[in-house]
């Protein structure tokens, strides 16, 4: 008789076992590629904090989302970055602001072959970088923002988009979008919330990706990282407001708080596999300290593990080549 008597080493002898048990699985379709787009810009400019991502000229946007179509990619999300930005981010709800016409190019280019999103927020789009107009105090406005976000609900929502990701941590965003699209005629147009958005350091190379003009922080909107009941909170509200998905961001230091919003809503969830989580893996690929490719695809396998049935992640286009080979 053979000791010990359990042996759960059987199931992982052999590739074939270890896949016949394997309990989830990162497929193309689950990943959603974020995207930068810049105006007037001619040439694809790189992010030096992100290796491997450029703001994108109009034409090299579309290119790159016909190359992540291919790949399988499960949605496209655009960020939008402005020549001239203002108190009030007019040219958010310009419609031939920068991320509006690139909204148009992408749809044209790609159709309904994926879904393309549009981030909804003004933070890329304001002089002084918050994600909301400012009251003459200096604090972030609320209700007055909530009336803007309606204006570019619609503007995106007529541009093509299907999906729009309210980023800006507002009360009331959703409803104000929702209400919005279905007042406009757009009711088929879902929306993505970013319901538990944490002030995150982990947010830091997205600012020069978007050149972000941000002095100071966003704590009085973005969620303390201390806090997990406020994230079921914000969930709750998100679904009784109409989100058709709900998102935890970041993703891999809040995995708890994936796995316990997925265990609370009856919505799909999204997790934010954020850039500095990409700049980290990168950087340590870079110096030889990390095994790049294993890397990339233990991550998205940790976000799926913990509930997320979308993941938006800078490596979606080359992670859904890996994955079909
Ligand atoms: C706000 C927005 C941010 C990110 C996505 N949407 C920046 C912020 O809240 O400061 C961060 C994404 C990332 O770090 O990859 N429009």
């Amino acid at each position: 008789m053979g000791y010990p008597e359990q042996r759960p080493r059987r199931l992982r002898r052999t590739p074939a076992v270890r896949r016949l048990v394997a309990e989830t699985s990162v497929e193309p379709r689950h990943l959603v590629l974020p995207m930068f787009v810049r105006e007037g810009a001619s040439a694809p400019l790189p992010i030096g904090s992100m290796p491997g991502v450029v703001q994108h000229t109009r034409d090299t946007l579309r290119k790159a989302a016909v190359e992540a179509v291919e790949a399988g990619v499960g949605g496209l999300m655009l960020f939008g970055i402005p020549e001239r930005k203002d108190a009030r981010g007019s040219q958010a709800t310009d419609p031939d602001g920068v991320l509006n016409v690139a909204l148009r190019d992408v749809i044209g280019e790609v159709g309904d072959a994926t879904v393309v999103m549009a981030d909804l927020c003004l933070d890329e789009f304001t002089d002084h970088g918050h994600c909301g107009l400012l009251a003459p105090d200096g604090t972030v406005d609320n209700d007055a923002t909530l009336e803007v976000y309606a204006e570019m609900a619609l503007v995106q929502a007529s541009a093509g988009a299907h999906m729009l990701g309210p980023s800006g941590m507002m009360d009331g965003q959703v409803s104000v979008v929702r209400r919005a699209l279905d007042e406009g005629g757009y009711g088929d147009v879902s929306v993505l919330a970013y319901a538990a958005k944490y002030a995150s350091a982990f947010f830091g190379p997205f600012r020069e990706a978007v050149d972000s003009s941000l002095q100071g922080d966003r704590r009085t909107y973005q969620q303390d990282p201390a806090n997990a009941q406020e994230a079921l909170r914000e969930a709750r509200l998100d679904v009784e407001e109409g989100a058709d998905l709900v998102m935890v961001k970041p993703a891999l230091g809040y995995l708890d708080l994936v796995s316990a919003v997925a265990a609370n809503v009856d919505v799909p969830v999204a997790a934010y596999n954020v850039s500095g989580e990409y700049s980290m893996v990168e950087a340590a690929a870079e110096r030889g300290w990390i095994d790049r490719e294993p890397a990339i695809l233990e991550t998205l396998t940790a976000i799926r593990r913990a509930g997320a049935s979308a993941v938006l992640t800078y490596w979606a286009t080359e992670a859904a080549h890996l994955l079909r080979r």
